[in-house]
């Protein structure tokens, strides 16, 4: 085991303490569908500030001016967790980067460039040595900006041995304090991903001043081994992601590394800071912001993670929940009532439960608003469980900063037809109305969204689920758009399903227009 480091930002580091560095809000949300609004991204940050993060990859300031100002708002925010901006080998990202971050009161540039030989040939077109020249020439530049300065090694994993040491030895001594060795293209196996961190700890000169990081993609299911391979060959920083969302099959997924290294301590003898409880309440709220629930056999948050149907694991369970659970489900914020709320429920319970969900800091108008939604659903619904609350907020009340909100919808169905829809939405505060016909109620409402807002989207998914059981429960709709090769999907709840497709489609809709500000940097990857 490694001695104790001394670290810019975290001081003296136990020999068994993992660095949990989050980039849910940059790795994960550069991947198709998963981009996030200013306020969205700081409902995240605050509740992965509330899971017990160190260091939180808040974006790549470079990519968009949205980018950058949402780096800078949770720098201002956020005080329990580093704020780490990204930025590629170049100075005009270094700067960018730094200005994002310097109003947190710790921070991180994180610079970095490939060095494996195929992507130095086809993506950089730069030789080895310039590639060396530019490690020291970046790393020199962020610490002139920084002191907690992490350096990666783009497609590390397939770097050769003998060049990845060269490299890592310029970034250490150009003052780089984190050396992270991403396995980009999830191509690595746990021995081998394992063997490159302790290759690099004996063989590199002043190894043992910096803290080696993972960051290891999940294209063959292996993420999560080649991380835990990593801590044990010497990693003491994981990169990582709420439910391993991430560029293509995802990242390492933050709440498995952090049960597997709470469950299996006779194994992995290591440390996080996460508070695990609330584990299941932030998988949910991303989910919830994102539109992508997770699948149900997702370890950890999945809904049948803790669910035993056949007889015999029920009989075992009943008699010791340990004979099939190897943690318990309130290990990781389950709860055995779900039931929260009812309609004769006041405002400081529902306050109360909304910050036990992570809507800390929603405003008067927000609360009262979101209230006055909750006891009309409590009159339509005999029992309001969390997953209503949740779907309810996210609708009513922080999609209140799209540009193009829902007003009202009336719809004609049935089998007589013509089927009709008559909408009003409010466009950048201006109230539009359209009236529609088409092949069906739903058909009727989106050509009536796309009177109201032209666009060349493509409708590529619709589907319908339930928030919760019963007749009575709200309709989930997922919608997903794509328009000029990004892709989105939107979410929307109501009692009415028609309802609840039209705010999907809205949810989808602008996500789109803060997608068309975007413009990814050239040479930006994984
Ligand atoms: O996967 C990767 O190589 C990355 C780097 C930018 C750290 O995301
Ligand atoms: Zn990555």
């Amino acid at each position: 085991m490694s001695d104790t480091i001394h670290h810019p930002s975290f001081g003296a580091l136990a020999p068994d303490r993992v660095i949990m560095f989050d980039t849910t809000l940059r790795d994960g949300e550069q991947s198709p569908g998963f981009s996030m609004n200013l306020a969205e991204k700081l409902r995240m940050a605050e509740a992965l500030e509330d899971l017990g993060i160190d260091v939180m990859e808040a974006g790549f300031p470079i990519a968009s001016q949205g980018d950058f100002e949402s780096v800078r708002e949770i720098a201002k925010v956020i005080q329990g967790a580093v704020i780490c901006g990204l930025a590629r080998c170049a100075d005009a990202d270094i700067l960018r980067a730094a200005e994002a971050v310097r109003p947190a009161k710790r921070s991180r540039i994180h610079v970095f460039i490939s060095t494996s030989p195929l992507h130095m040939r086809v993506k950089l077109q730069m030789e080895p040595d310039a590639v060396l020249a530019r490690i020291v020439h970046c790393v020199t530049l962020a610490r002139q900006h920084a002191e907690d300065v992490e350096w990666s090694a783009e497609d590390g994993s397939r770097t050769e041995p003998d060049f990845l040491c060269r490299a890592v030895e310029a970034a250490i001594k150009a003052g780089a304090t984190t050396i992270n060795i991403p396995d980009t293209v999830g191509y690595a196996v746990p021995e081998e991903y394992g063997a490159i961190f302790t290759m690099l700890r004996e063989r590199v000169p002043g190894a043992e001043k910096v803290i080696f990081s993972t960051h290891c993609h999940n294209d063959l299911g292996l993420a999560v081994a080649n991380t835990a391979a990593a801590i044990r060959a010497g990693a003491r920083q994981v990169e990582c992601t709420i439910n391993g969302i991430g560029e293509r099959a995802g990242n390492a997924a933050l709440e498995e590394i952090a049960m597997v290294l709470r469950t299996r301590p006779n194994s992995l003898p290591f440390k996080t800071g996460i508070t695990t409880t609330n584990i299941l309440r932030t998988s949910k709220l991303l989910a919830g912001i994102t539109g992508f629930d997770v699948q149900p056999n997702k370890a950890i948050v999945g809904r049948n993670a803790f669910a035993h149907e056949s007889g015999i694991h029920q009989d075992g369970v009943l008699k010791d929940a340990s004979t099939y659970e190897i943690m318990t489900p309130e290990s990781v914020g389950w709860t055995k009532n779900a039931l929260v709320l009812g309609k004769h429920s006041g405002r400081h319970a529902f306050r109360d439960r909304l910050k036990q969900l992570g809507y800390a800091e929603l405003g008067d108008n927000a609360l009262n608003d979101a209230f006055r939604r909750f006891k009309d659903l409590a009159d339509k619904k005999k029992v309001v469980y969390d997953e209503d609350i949740v779907a309810l907020v996210d609708d009513e009340v922080v999609r209140g900063h799209d540009t193009i909100r829902f007003v009202s919808l009336e719809v004609w169905a049935g089998s007589k037809g013509p089927q009709r829809a008559v909408l009003e939405l409010d466009v950048d505060g201006e109230i539009h109305r359209a009236e529609a016909v088409g092949d069906g109620p739903v058909d009727a409402t989106f050509k009536a969204i796309r009177a109201i807002h032209p666009h060349e989207a493509e409708l590529k998914l619709f589907s319908v689920g339930a928030v919760t059981e019963g007749t009575d429960a709200q309709a989930k709709v997922t919608v997903r758009l794509e328009e000029a090769g990004k892709t989105v999907d939107g979410q929307g709840a109501d009692t009415d399903t028609m309802v609840a497709s039209c705010k999907a489609y809205l949810h989808a809709l602008n996500k789109l227009v803060v997608k068309r500000l975007k413009t990814a940097p050239a040479a930006m990857s994984a």
